[in-house]
């Protein structure tokens, strides 16, 4: 399986921030908004990336992300030259997805708790998956209509009147035929492939899987400042109570065995002493712990 993080857009909602710096590189509490779709990857055991964003932004992702491999995982880089849908990524990437399965992540959709996209990931076998998370106001969304057995019959792109309050979060798991699907579907009204479009199709020929996101899960996006301010508190409120960062990828590619004890501690040994550095380190002291136990 390899990986598409989109990460263009014009953040126009986020106005001024996004002046200087895009939407994506924002600070969501301690890190990078970027670091959480891309966590979220790496813990799914994705080592394969390809980031897509606009020709101003992708030097800076290209600066603070590199080429992966202090991760133990590869990013190629890819430009959209105008925000032009979400679909156009696989036409994008076309080439980087080749004949493999792809799960596409956007780059301001923050995750956190459930393995329900390891699961998904690692027991994929074809046709499309996507996800379904209960929200207050599905308007703003894709949102998908079950029938009375739980299967999807239908994705309104949103919808004055929602037929149900699941929207559907930004990953999407798809096999290689979505390439040639994104190439043949046409712009919407307002002008851009619509992933839902693609979504359709998929449903068309009976290949689309629709799993429902549980309960304990949180999806948060950060389009607006409210949202990157409810979404900052958030982590900071989980990460203060439970003592274990989101969105951390050094840690989830210790955890995926992407990176081995003497690599991760290598990078922290490059890190500035700060409390994002004192918690890795503390991860590193805890994976020693338990190796001492088991011996
Ligand atoms: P949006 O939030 O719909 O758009 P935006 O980021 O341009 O923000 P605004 O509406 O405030 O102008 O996009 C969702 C995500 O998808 C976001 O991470 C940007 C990304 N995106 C692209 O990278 N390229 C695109 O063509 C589109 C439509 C979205």
């Amino acid at each position: 399986m390899k990986a598409i993080i989109l990460a263009g857009g014009a953040g126009s909602r986020l106005y001024p921030l996004t002046q200087v710096s895009s939407k994506q590189l924002q600070a969501v509490f301690d890190k990078p908004m970027i670091y959480y779709p891309l966590t979220a990857l790496i813990a799914s055991g994705v080592r394969e990336l390809c980031l897509i964003s606009t020709p101003d932004d992708l030097p800076r992702f290209q600066a603070l992300l590199g080429d992966g491999a202090q991760w133990g995982i590869s990013i190629d880089y890819r430009i959209q030259a105008r925000p032009e849908g979400i679909a156009q990524a696989f036409i994008i990437a076309a080439d980087f997805v080749g004949t493999d399965n792809v799960i596409l992540m956007l780059g301001d959709n923050i995750f956190s708790g459930g393995d329900d996209f390891p699961r998904a990931v690692s027991s994929f076998t074809g046709g499309a998956s996507i996800f379904a998370y209960h929200v207050k106001d599905p308007q703003r969304y894709g949102v998908v209509q079950f029938d009375n057995a739980g299967r999807a019959i239908a994705i309104q792109e949103k919808p004055q009147h929602p037929k149900s309050n699941y929207a559907v979060p930004g990953v999407y798991i798809y096999d290689h035929e979505v390439v040639k699907i994104a190439q043949s579907i046409a712009p919407s009204a307002r002008g851009e492939l619509e992933i839902t479009d693609v979504n359709l199709e998929y449903l068309r020929q009976g290949k689309l899987q629709v799993r429902r996101l549980s309960r304990g899960f949180a999806w948060l996006d950060a389009g607006t400042s409210s949202a990157l301010h409810e979404a900052s508190s958030y982590i900071e409120a989980i990460e203060r109570r439970q003592g274990i960062k989101i969105g951390c990828p050094e840690e989830a590619a210790l955890i995926r065995g992407f990176l081995s004890i003497q690599q991760f501690e290598a990078l922290i040994a490059h890190m500035p002493r700060c409390e994002y550095s004192d918690y890795l380190r503390g991860v590193a002291d805890e994976w020693h712990r338990l190796q001492r136990e088991r011996a």
